[in-house]
């Protein structure tokens, strides 16, 4: 057995793996011929039990010695498969390096952002608040009479509307942020409210039950409806080109007297009349009005002190009519082939 374990030895460390043809498969190979469950390291701790008492421990001793040689052995070849594998995949440096895919912004969040800057650069700053809100900012406190549709489960997704309870709901517009702006800061008030808002609307081409809005308002002293048109035409230029006209239609918002809602000149067809705007040359792109004496009431100032104006806008059809998209669902089933054409703009 002695001489067994010492010739084991020998050819363990006379091994070299330079001579192996398939590296990785006859290291395999070499671990199963001394280290495998029938092999000769194994084979002689068999014989091991049936040896004399007085001779185990020495044996014991150079049995072990053996199993540690062969360990360290493959060890040794495995490293080297590793280290010779990694050298491989780097032999040629003239190779082209892998290419990295990176992403883009969704085109929804580009035209967001460019909104919130254009209105940045006229002293405007960002105010963000939570898309689960209560019945007060929603609806009360921006004047909805009791018995206004907005409030009813067709168009609103409550969150819990119980008897003698708090009505809760997804948020239906950015105007609530205008209340929980107010509520806390004393004007002048400029702020700019993106974000995401919520409607019980069967999902189409040309409507869908989650969309986006930006919201701006400006409370002052002495802010007036020719503050408001000013902006609205400096934005319409900033946002759709400098050739941009805009004309304001009377309308009726519950939180805004007088109310208004602002067309831009067709940017498609420059106002000759085109499918996209129905042959009126004009497009529908936002609501706007001077804030509701009854609102800022609500939010704790004095409207006989302070006047605003406020305005609102779908995100998607910003998008869409500067972008010429034609169907709503395609801002959320996030295909690359659509999302890929908006990398370059950032
Ligand atoms: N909240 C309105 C909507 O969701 C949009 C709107 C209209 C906002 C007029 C305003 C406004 O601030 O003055 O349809």
């Amino acid at each position: 057995m002695k001489e067994k374990i010492a010739e084991y030895i020998k050819d363990i460390q006379a091994t070299s793996i330079e001579k192996f043809q398939d590296k990785a498969a006859e290291v395999e190979q070499f671990r199963i011929k001394y280290l495998g469950k029938k092999g000769l390291i194994s084979d002689l701790f068999e014989q091991f039990k049936t040896i004399p008492n007085e001779q185990k421990k020495e044996m014991g001793q150079a049995l072990n010695q053996l199993k540690v040689a062969a360990q360290n052995k493959i060890e040794e070849f495995k490293n080297f498969v590793e280290e010779s594998q990694e050298l491989n995949n780097y032999s040629d440096l003239t190779m082209p390096a892998e290419f990295a895919q990176l992403g883009s912004r969704h085109v929804l969040s580009v035209v967001m952002n460019e909104i919130c800057d254009i209105f940045a650069r006229i002293g405007f700053t960002v105010a963000e608040s939570v898309e689960i809100e209560d019945d007060w900012h929603l609806f009360s406190a921006l004047n909805f009479p009791p018995d206004h549709p907005a409030r009813d489960m067709q168009d609103t997704f409550f969150v819990e509307k119980e008897e003698g309870r708090q009505e809760v709901a997804l948020r239906t517009h950015t105007s609530s942020v205008q209340v929980r702006v107010m509520e806390h800061s004393k004007p002048p008030i400029r702020i700019i409210a993106p974000g995401r808002v919520f409607r019980n609307e069967a999902i189409s081409a040309r409507a869908h039950c989650i969309f986006h809005q930006v919201e701006a308002l400006y409370v002052d002293k002495k802010v007036s409806f020719s503050d408001l048109k000013q902006t609205l035409l400096y934005f319409a230029k900033e946002m759709f080109g400098e050739q941009t006209q805009i004309r304001l239609r009377p309308s009726y918002f519950p939180f805004t007297e007088p109310s208004a809602e602002m067309d831009i000149s067709c940017n498609i067809c420059g106002g000759k009349g085109c499918n996209i705007c129905k042959g009126t040359g004009w497009l529908e792109i936002l609501g706007c009005g001077m804030v509701d004496p009854n609102v800022l009431q609500a939010c704790g100032i004095d409207p006989n002190e302070y006047s605003g104006f406020a305005l609102g806008m779908g995100v998607e059809r910003m998008a869409m009519l500067k972008y010429q998209i034609r169907d709503l669902r395609l801002y959320f089933e996030n295909d690359l082939r659509f999302l890929k054409q908006f990398e370059s703009i950032i």
